[in-house]
């Protein structure tokens, strides 16, 4: 089969077009990358050339070896990716020590796989040992998060309970919160290791004062992982432009409530008692 009648393709493009229409990708800003499941890679097997360079990742991920990755290409815009994937996209293979990849299809008009290439194997491979069917992550600048970077403590704890009280959904679909990166320099290997040590136990992690990466099985578990916390830090946002103190909220007692009907359960460290009704308080213990 052609890459390009794939419904692989059709749905990691959807995701970047979906993202676009979010107004998370100004200019070329997020990426999306997808680890491939063996029987998609025999069946698209013939239409991939063998004959590119071996490149440096810049990391090492041994644990991926051999393995082949849709990843969206450096400096490519998420909103063309629908539109010409041969351009603006391209599948790599990882050789058998971990530390280089070769194009093997797309990037037609030349380029390399996206400047988070190493953060994006260094989580895949940790989510990997995690879960083998986790197989997607992606990054986007998603504004209402990035705002709240600036205003509440850096603190996963923190972040996480102010998040999760923004909206009963929220524990539910992320009962392991989110992990919190201070500043650091983007596209290296420093910052793919502070994001996969996050992606060790939990599926969210947001680079403070840049963006967010989400993780999941499917791109439609992915992208709504990342819409739910963005909708949550939305609303938290308004709250903080009225006040910055609630009114009302949910309590710990009542996120307790939520584990029994939806199967899940949440991390108690997140469910500490206030002292104040102030947004952002760090807790004591
Ligand atoms: P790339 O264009 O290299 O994917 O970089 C975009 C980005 O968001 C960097 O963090
Ligand atoms: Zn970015």
């Amino acid at each position: 089969m052609k890459v390009l009648d794939s419904e692989l393709i059709k749905g990691f493009t959807r995701m970047c077009q979906d993202g676009f229409d979010q107004g998370w990708h100004e200019r070329n800003g997020g990426n999306l990358s997808y680890r491939m499941k063996d029987e998609e890679v025999a069946g698209l097997k013939d239409d991939f050339s063998f004959d590119a360079e071996w490149q440096e990742i810049g990391t090492e991920v041994p644990e991926l070896h051999d393995l082949y990755f849709v990843v969206t290409g450096s400096g490519r815009y998420m909103r063309n990716m629908q539109t010409d994937p041969a351009s603006n996209l391209c599948i790599i293979r990882l050789d058998s020590t971990g530390t280089k990849y070769q194009i093997v299809w797309g990037l037609v008009n030349g380029g390399r796989p996206t400047s988070e290439l190493p953060t994006h194997l260094m989580n895949l491979q940790v989510l990997k040992r995690r879960d083998e069917d986790i197989r997607v992550v992606y990054h986007c600048h998603p504004a209402n998060v990035i705002a709240l970077t600036y205003v509440l403590p850096l603190n996963d704890r923190v972040f996480t309970r102010e998040i999760f009280e923004m909206a009963t959904e929220c524990p539910v679909v992320f009962p392991k919160g989110i992990g919190v990166i201070p500043w650091l320099l983007c596209g290296g290997k420093l910052i793919g290791e502070a994001t996969a040590k996050v992606m060790e136990t939990k599926d969210f992690a947001v680079w403070a004062h840049h963006g967010a990466f989400a993780c999941g099985t499917d791109f439609d578990i992915t992208f709504g992982l990342m819409h739910t916390v963005e909708k949550a830090a939305e609303v938290l946002v308004k709250v903080m432009s009225i006040t910055d103190r609630k009114l009302n909220t949910i309590t710990p007692d009542q996120f307790r409530e939520l584990n029994k009907p939806f199967g899940i359960e949440i991390d108690e460290q997140f469910l500490y008692e206030r002292k104040t009704d102030l947004i952002g308080e760090i807790p004591e213990d």
